[in-house]
């Protein structure tokens, strides 16, 4: 399936001529291109004397040198991807208007980028952590992001608690310990918010260390929309199947394993001309089908703790992608690469999940800090439509492409042309307007259904067994009982076998159940109303 050769077309012909020289075409200069004879040279007063500040050779090499690094992304800090391209086998032109899967055969050129989420930029690729599995789809109508995760639920439904999260995950504000030592804040803020629980069992189980980045599937985890060229809509779900199957390192052998393992064995995998793949497919839900799946099941479509069941809402394949070209330069074509939800081609749109919701601000915003108000003009981020596109965006720090002389302004004189809208939004783009939210922290019995299966009718003895003993090796660097308690009383709601093994394990005896319990981060629709009152 994997094309040779000269890659992916002229992904980067803004800079190509720069990617490919070799040493041996170019001369040594200084940033404004005067030739040096040699770069240990110093302008100096005499044999001893001082540094003259003339020297721009020397100020320009400093000067630059303390510049070298942007800040590094708030989360998905350790990260590494490669090139490559997405091809439709499977059109979707009946449910959905993208260029991309109007025909068989139709390609793009992308760019991956897969991550650990919590760690720092120099830290392990085996961590105990999701991965995140990010495509760049440079379709003939823009650039289609999608930034998914390896596992199909996430954590939270309220977009308020991510940084709270995320935090518990850095490193204390006074010890300036990270989780590897102490794991008490991170006990302390799932105990306190039980939907993340069918997040933490997949986390603590067998799932939980994904072997490298090529035998792990992605799923975008949002419900999506899909709009045909008619304006009828479905929600959608998207997978990235691995065409490597799955695999994964258990936390023993975690340990055997050196920090720049996944880095390593893509880049080595790709040199040797394995290029790695993934099938994308789609599952879709018509709104009604939405409103009966909360109505039957309580499964709310835009609450991504929970996941469409397959059974019901059946994969169907679209396309697949293949990674076939390394970076030539790591920091210019994934440390610069800016993913973000928001950008979706005609075809696919956001639905109105909170988080999601939230995230299409998110991304662009930090884009904006961690690499400049121009970063869609860097070479991997830009678009690669066959049109020469036009907008009223000029300057700002680093603009090259800043669109010559054309008007920056909506001008009668030289007018800027228009694509005719596709669709009729007004009359036929209805949106489903379900009451299913109203406390997005609300929890109900029905969280610890897909869990509770997860651990009775999925897992096998063993794999209990090692999630129990993952468990319980995390929590032996949590401080403060209390979380403990709290977290094997969110347990006994998955399965009583669950956290009366895990009780046994960390010799602590949790509470009974969560009914009882206060949640500072959630509406715990499971306590008697007394529980709900605030406490002074
Ligand atoms: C990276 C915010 C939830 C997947 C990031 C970044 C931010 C962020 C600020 C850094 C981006 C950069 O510097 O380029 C948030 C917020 C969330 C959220 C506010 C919820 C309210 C999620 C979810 C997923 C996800 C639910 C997956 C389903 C990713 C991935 C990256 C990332 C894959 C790395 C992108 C890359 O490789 O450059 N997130 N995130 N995030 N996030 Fe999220």
């Amino acid at each position: 399936h994997a094309p040779d050769g000269k890659k992916n077309g002229d992904l980067f012909r803004a800079y190509n001529d720069d990617r490919d020289a070799t040493s041996q075409d170019t001369l040594y200069a200084t940033s404004n291109g005067v030739p040096m004879p040699h770069p240990y040279e110093v302008q100096r007063v005499g044999e001893n004397g001082p540094l003259l500040l003339q020297d721009f050779h020397l100020v320009d090499l400093l000067s630059h040198f303390d510049r070298e690094r942007i800040p590094e992304r708030v989360v998905h800090a350790k990260g590494g991807g490669a090139h490559g391209y997405y091809e439709t086998t499977d059109p979707l032109d009946d449910i959905c208007l993208a260029d991309i899967f109007s025909e068989k055969g139709k390609k793009c050129p992308i760019t991956v980028r897969f991550s650990t989420v919590g760690g720092e930029s120099g830290s392990h690729d085996c961590a105990r952590d999701p991965r995140g599995f990010s495509v760049k789809f440079r379709t003939d109508e823009g650039n289609w992001d999608m930034v998914a995760n390896n596992t199909p639920v996430f954590f939270l439904r309220d977009p308020a608690k991510f940084p709270h999260f995320i935090h518990t995950q850095k490193r204390h504000p006074a010890t300036h310990l990270s989780g590897a030592d102490d794991s008490t804040m991170f006990w302390d803020y799932l105990s306190q918010n039980p939907e993340s629980i069918h997040q933490v069992m997949v986390l603590m189980g067998d799932r939980g260390i994904p072997d490298g980045w090529r035998f792990m599937h992605g799923y975008a985890g949002h419900t999506m929309k899909l709009v045909n060229k008619k304006g009828e809509w479905v929600y959608c779900q998207i997978h990235m199947k691995s065409k490597q199957g799955t695999k994964f390192i258990t936390q023993e052998d975690s340990a055997n394993y050196s920090p720049d393992y996944a880095q390593k064995d893509l880049f080595e995998a790709i040199e040797r001309g394995e290029y790695p793949g993934w099938d994308l497919k789609v599952q879709t839900m018509t709104a009604m089908e939405a409103e009966d799946l909360w109505e039957k099941e309580k499964i709310n479509v835009f609450d991504l703790t929970h996941v469409w069941p397959q059974g019901k809402f059946p994969l169907r394949k679209v396309g697949e992608f293949f990674l076939n070209e390394n970076c030539k330069n790591y920091f210019a074509e994934m440390e610069q690469v800016t993913f973000n939800p928001s950008h979706m081609p005609p075809g696919i749109e956001p639905s109105a999940d909170p988080v999601l919701q939230s995230r299409l601000f998110s991304y662009p915003d930090t884009h904006r800090h961690r690499v400049g108000a121009n970063y869609q003009q860097l070479p991997v981020n830009q678009s690669r439509t066959p049109y020469r596109f036009a907008n009223f965006q000029r300057d700002g720090s680093m603009a090259f492409y800043n669109q010559g002389s054309r008007p920056n302004y909506l001008s009668s004189i030289e007018p800027i042309k228009f694509r005719q809208r596709t669709v009729d939004l007004g009359k036929t783009h209805g949106h489903f307007a379900g009451e299913a939210i109203t406390f997005l922290s609300e929890i109900r019995p029905e969280d610890f259904n897909a869990p509770r299966a997860l651990w009775e009718r999925v897992w096998d003895e063993p794999a209990r067994e090692r999630f129990v003993s993952n468990v319980a090796g995390h929590m032996s660097k949590c401080t403060v009982e209390e979380m403990i308690k709290r977290e094997i009383a969110i347990f006994r709601e998955v399965s009583d076998d669950m956290a009366t093994r895990v009780e046994k394990a960390t010799g602590i005896k949790g509470y009974d159940g969560i009914s009882g319990l206060r949640f500072n981060g959630t509406h715990n629709g499971m306590a008697k109303s007394e529980d709900l009152r605030v406490a002074n």
